[in-house]
């Protein structure tokens, strides 16, 4: 199976951002332990970042074109973005939402995502880790196993 992991803006500053938030993993350390776990469960990951809302549309376009799964951290855009929300919807993507932090325990504005409703699912809190967890999710419901 094939999985899109997309990043959206200032993930890019992981490691130097706001660490009491976000952790001192760079957007570099996290790539490399989920490409470990995806070479675990035999999964092609393919991973991007952008700062851009319009390119992180082409990304979910993209995925779908390539019949890949989507892990989606979409950063401030999650709680902004309905261009984000249709391009889920209309790639007919499988996509997972994560979050390093735990979005509902920051401000109300965090509370709100465009995109849960047209995710499987979503993993928040649980710094980098989140990222191999919404992996494992994710495989589990591209291989067909019920939630
Ligand atoms: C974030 C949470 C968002 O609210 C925020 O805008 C981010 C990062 C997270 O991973 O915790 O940029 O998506």
């Amino acid at each position: 199976i094939a999985i899109h992991c997309l990043n959206g803006p200032n993930l890019n500053l992981l490691g130097q951002r706001e660490p009491g938030i976000y952790g001192a993993a760079t957007l570099a350390d996290i790539e490399r332990s989920l490409q470990e776990q995806a070479a675990r469960l035999d999964i092609a990951l393919t991973f991007r970042q952008t700062n851009h809302e319009g390119e992180l549309v082409t990304f979910v376009q993209e995925a779908g074109a390539a019949g890949a799964g989507v892990l989606i951290n979409a950063a401030a855009y999650t709680h902004t973005s309905i261009a984000l929300r249709d391009a889920i919807a209309g790639a007919g993507v499988t996509a997972v939402e994560i979050h390093l932090s735990n979005v509902h325990a920051r401000e109300d504005f965090r509370h709100v995502s465009r995109i849960a409703p047209v995710c499987a699912g979503l993993i928040s809190g649980f710094g980098a880790h989140s990222y191999v967890l919404g992996l494992d999710a994710l495989a589990h419901l591209l291989r067909g196993r019920s939630p």
